[in-house]
């Protein structure tokens, strides 16, 4: 079967703008989209640029954007691509500076990693065998990342806030929250260093780094167990965690969300605060979409806090 394959050029040197070039391919069976580019390359256009290595899902370095999806190209079959597309279009990750055609700067994407500091800081404890076991089993398959980045191309916040730490950095974060061998202060100091503006508070919990994931990482249930982990260890100050507890205890209370109290949760008893959400509740109570403070608690709300103390 000869295909078509579109892909997009650019030589940051060369080149004004993007653009895409089309090549035609005969298709063997099981041909995957990485084989089909090494073959364009050595029958077609030899500068065609692109990164690989294992050819396995084993390095990461393969990740690319296949028909408008995060993908490595080496565990990509075209035959399925074609069958579910209609055709091929191949382009570099998303929202991260093109170095030349498909391959790009990852600099960022190291930085970040190398900021959640990806190894164990010295709690002044040791772990014992059967320790280390027990939070290994915690981890939740985050230590199978293969720093691929498709999950941060495909990130709805780094596309608009390229300082947010991203999915790939956060998981790697929580795999050491988890780790029984790093206690104490040490630990305390990497929730910490988290909470910041650009940290794991400012995930939206879009889902996009979930579907992308070769490695079956879940990066955002990673963030959320990083949340969890926050909270239960005090770190309580920031709009998120506010969020958060003050959702929880509203639900105690009334047995249902209050959306009318709920800033006062976040914000808390600050005027300055207040007044500047003020016209946003005025508008949302005007369009209906803000029941009244007063409005009367649910049946039973007793039932509603049996279930929340369970799930403590
Ligand atoms: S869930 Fe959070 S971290 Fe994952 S892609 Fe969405 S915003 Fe980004
Ligand atoms: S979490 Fe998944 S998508 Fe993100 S870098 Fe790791 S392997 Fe790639
Ligand atoms: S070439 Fe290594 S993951 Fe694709």
């Amino acid at each position: 079967m000869r295909l078509a394959f579109t892909i997009q050029r650019y030589h940051p040197e060369l080149d004004a703008a993007p653009h895409d070039e089309t090549y035609r391919l005969d298709v063997a069976r099981g041909m995957t989209v990485l084989d089909a580019l090494i073959r364009i390359k050595n029958e077609q256009d030899g500068r065609l640029t692109f990164r690989y290595s294992c050819r396995s899902a084993i390095c990461g370095s393969c990740s690319m954007t296949i028909n408008g999806g995060e993908k490595l190209a080496c565990r990509t079959s075209v035959r399925r691509e074609w069958e579910r597309h209609g055709g091929l279009i191949v382009g570099p990750l998303r929202h991260l500076p093109v170095l030349k055609d498909l391959s790009v700067d990852m600099g960022s994407f190291w930085g970040k990693v190398r900021a959640i500091e990806p190894w164990l800081r010295d709690s002044g404890r040791q772990a014992a065998g059967g320790a280390l076991a027990a939070g290994a089993s915690r981890f939740h398959n985050v230590d199978a990342c293969i720093m691929c980045g498709a999950c941060v191309a495909a990130c709805t916040v780094h596309e608009v806030d390229k300082g947010f730490l991203g999915p790939a950095a956060l998981a790697k974060a929580y795999r050491f929250v988890a780790d029984a061998r790093e206690s104490g202060p040490a630990r305390t100091s990497r929730l910490a260093a988290l909470q910041g503006p650009t940290g794991m508070w400012d995930c939206t919990r879009c889902n996009f780094c979930v579907e992308v994931c070769p490695k079956d990482v879940q990066p955002m249930e990673a963030i959320i167990r990083l949340r969890r982990e926050a909270i239960e260890s005090g770190h309580t100050g920031t709009g998120g965690a506010r969020h958060v507890v003050g959702f929880r205890d509203l639900i105690a209370r009334f047995g249902r969300l209050n959306e009318a109290l709920m800033p006062l949760k976040v914000i808390g008893w600050s005027l300055r605060k207040f007044l500047r959400v003020l016209p946003l509740g005025v508008r949302m109570l005007l369009k209906g979409k803000v029941p009244s403070p007063l409005h009367s608690s649910m049946d039973g709300p007793e039932r509603v806090r049996a279930l929340l103390e369970r799930r403590r």
